[in-house]
């Protein structure tokens, strides 16, 4: 697919500049021989988790999303929850909450194109403001980013005047604006341990902060949000899964209950647990967390066998190769945020990023 004739050349796309951009030439989308050549690396890789009778669907999207790219000289951040013809086939960098802030910071390309959730959106611009950062779906929210607010927040420090405040960051950036420090699940343990002090307001993750009490003597003083798709578990569900079969492991994310966390033979965040079940090599293994990720693996880890409790988070699956498509065609749907507000809530993002 060509798209150069039409392209208004630019070799560096100044930050809220989408506006400028004209939008593109929809491709044809058909799936010809060419296409099929072009994408035959990433059908390889997600042959085994994608049925072959979605894939002529899938392809024209992937190669389309492909060369534009290059075009618009954009990157795709995708999170792990993204759904195989994503996370396979047109991602530049998959990964955790953290690791995707962490590449939102080194990121070279003009635009990102963030794969994930809004809030994630949010912390790439925070960490990029010069960048123009796009989420292909604008309504991609998070239960835990909902439940608590900026007025919250300095509710929650008038009422423990002093104490830090530990900001997990599935929140939006107003609300990261007044926190001391962020943490994401592959950190909070270490964050938390870090300060120094006996305790901390931890926001706004009841689950994770239960867990993070388990693991440290510093006492949390904790919110009532919860993870809309985690809390779903059930610690008899997972013994039923035990029961059937006493040689399966069970991998569970801390945004789970404590009765799921018990069961689980390790808990930690997306990209911890990918971690653990490549080192595990082979077995049956029980993912307790959102259900893409297991499909993402298993292209990767064929002699695991996944037990699925599929619960998928209706925010993540908001993003889809079509809307991608149309992100990159016509440079939507742009995050900003007040430069104030980037200002103060990119403060406690740093603090976390430098705690090693
Ligand atoms: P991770 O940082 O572990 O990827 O978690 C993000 C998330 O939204 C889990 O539901
Ligand atoms: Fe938010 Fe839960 Fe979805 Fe993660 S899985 S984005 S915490 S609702």
């Amino acid at each position: 697919m060509d798209f150069s004739s039409t392209f208004e050349a630019s070799t560096s796309l100044p930050a809220v500049a989408a506006r400028r951009y004209a939008a593109l030439p929809r491709p044809s989308l058909q799936f010809t021989e060419e296409v099929a050549a072009k994408t035959a690396p990433q059908w390889e890789k997600m042959k085994s988790v994608v049925p072959s009778v979605e894939w002529p669907f899938f392809a024209p999207y992937i190669a389309a999303i492909n060369d534009l790219k290059v075009v618009r000289n954009a990157v795709i951040l995708a999170h792990n929850y993204q759904t195989p013809e994503i996370f396979h086939g047109v991602a530049d960098i998959v990964g955790d909450s953290l690791q995707l802030a962490l590449e939102a910071t080194r990121v070279k390309a003009d635009v990102i194109v963030q794969c994930g959730v809004h809030f994630m959106a949010e912390t790439s611009k925070i960490l990029s403001p010069s960048k123009t950062v796009l989420i292909p779906d604008m309504r991609a929210g998070c239960s835990l980013a909902t439940s608590i607010t900026a007025q919250d927040i300095r509710a929650m420090k008038a009422m423990y005047p002093g104490v830090p405040v530990v900001t997990y960051v599935n929140t939006t950036a107003e609300v990261k604006a007044e926190s001391d420090i962020c943490v994401t699940s592959s950190n909070a343990v270490k964050i938390v341990e870090s300060l120094g002090v006996d305790r901390v307001i931890f926001l706004p993750d009841q689950y994770l902060a239960k867990w993070v009490a388990s693991q440290s003597k510093v006492k949390i003083i904790a919110w009532k949000g919860a993870c809309e798709v985690h809390e779903r578990f059930t610690g008899a569900e997972l013994r039923a899964f035990r029961d059937a079969d006493p040689s399966v492991k069970i991998i569970a994310h801390p945004e789970c209950p404590p009765d799921v966390i018990a069961e689980a033979d390790f808990t930690g965040s997306t990209a911890a647990m990918i971690d653990w079940t490549k080192k595990l090599g082979r077995g049956r293994v029980v993912m307790v967390t959102e259900c893409s990720m297991a499909d993402n693996v298993a292209a990767e880890a064929p002699d695991i066998e996944f037990v699925r409790p599929c619960n998928l988070c209706p925010h993540m699956k908001r993003i889809t190769l079509p809307k991608i498509l149309d992100c990159l065609l016509e440079m939507k749907h742009e995050v900003e945020i007040d430069p104030v507000i980037i200002e103060r809530a990119r403060l406690p993002i740093d603090r976390m990023i430098a705690v090693k």
